[in-house]
């Protein structure tokens, strides 16, 4: 490998912690002597060519700043062999050998292409709310949604109980689960409907544990509703079910929406962030040195950052965490 030279892009959906981490890879590369350059709207701008060099003073005042500065972008296009030979065409242009990829894990299967098949060392830096990636026990971003969530929740339950009214909460999270499960246990919401959930079994549940609880003098009900990708607004499905089996309960949807993806990163996302972008040019430059073209994903696995080989966490799936799950219910059974 000729050229010390790095791209670094953010791609897919944004998550808080983005600003944080391109900064650190910006600050870190620049100190071992790199030359930086931003990808702007990720895969869309490596083939349209939005190349912009970085400096110090271009990811100043960014590590507070939700979003990406660089911009993201889906790009299914990408999945085509011809598109990506074009994407590399503009790297080679731009003398890039090295990548950064600050994404979730469709955008590292993009990134583990570019690898495969153009010979280029990659570092992928995991940034997701849905905290669905393999091998790492936290994405960028997963706190600070969560942190959004839980302050809806307390907001909403004011009304709950005000009017003895069930809400269902819908909240993002893709296939995964995690952040519905998550929040509900810290949120103290009364029940949770995860994507593995069979609606028709558990509803009658459901309503037998709001019932209790009412007869004990409980007003308000929360009720997290993990989003289904496939069908927009699911939670209205799970109230008009809801309202057919019990029609006395007040049932109301609440869909938070992008809302989760916002706001300004928390601590843990802001030193995540950094952390996991020192790891990532720290690997690069490494190959460098060893001249060995490889390809990797920081991690952060029982509280250390480490790096795992990014084949082996984009073919296998993060399964919700059991722990959790159980911790929840038997809080809910107490
Ligand atoms: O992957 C992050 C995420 O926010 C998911 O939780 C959600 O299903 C999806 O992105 C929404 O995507 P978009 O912003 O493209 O509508």
């Amino acid at each position: 490998m000729k050229n010390k030279v790095l791209g670094v892009y953010t791609s897919g959906g944004d998550a808080p912690g983005m600003n944080a981490s391109l900064r650190a890879v910006v600050r870190m590369a620049l100190h071992y002597g790199w030359k930086v350059i931003g990808i702007e709207q990720a895969y869309k701008g490596m083939v349209e060519k939005q190349f912009k060099p970085l400096g110090l003073s271009d990811v100043a005042q960014i590590i507070q700043r939700g979003g990406t500065v660089l911009q993201s972008s889906r790009y299914p296009d990408f999945l085509n062999k011809t598109v990506r030979e074009k994407a590399y065409n503009n790297l080679k242009e731009q003398n890039i050998s090295s990548l950064v990829c600050i994404g979730g894990d469709g955008s590292f299967k993009g990134l583990s292409a570019l690898h495969k098949e153009f010979n280029i060392n990659v570092v992928g830096i995991p940034a997701t709310i849905d905290n669905n990636i393999y091998g790492t026990d936290l994405s960028l971003g997963v706190d600070t949604a969560s942190n959004v969530v839980l302050t809806a929740i307390d907001d909403i339950r004011n009304t709950a109980d005000s009017h003895g009214r069930v809400f269902l909460v819908e909240v993002m999270g893709n296939n995964c689960g995690f952040l519905a499960l998550h929040t509900a246990l810290s949120g103290g919401a009364e029940d949770v409907f995860l994507p593995k959930d069979n609606l028709k079994s558990k509803l009658p549940k459901v309503v037998a544990n709001i019932q209790k609880r009412k007869a004990r003098g409980k007003k308000g009900h929360i009720l997290v509703v993990a989003e289904s990708p496939k069908k927009e607004g699911y939670s209205h499905q799970v109230a008009k079910q809801l309202r057919a089996l019990a029609p006395s309960l007040d049932v109301k949807v609440f869909i938070l929406g992008h809302m989760q993806r916002g706001g300004a990163p928390t601590c843990l996302d802001r030193s995540l962030g950094s952390r996991f972008g020192i790891r990532a040019v720290e690997l690069l430059e490494k190959m460098y040195t060893t001249k060995n073209i490889e390809q990797w994903a920081v991690v952060l696995k029982e509280g250390k950052i480490s790096e795992l080989i990014l084949d082996e966490v984009i073919n296998q799936k993060k399964a919700l965490e059991e722990d959790i799950l159980s911790d929840y219910i038997h809080i809910l059974a107490g």
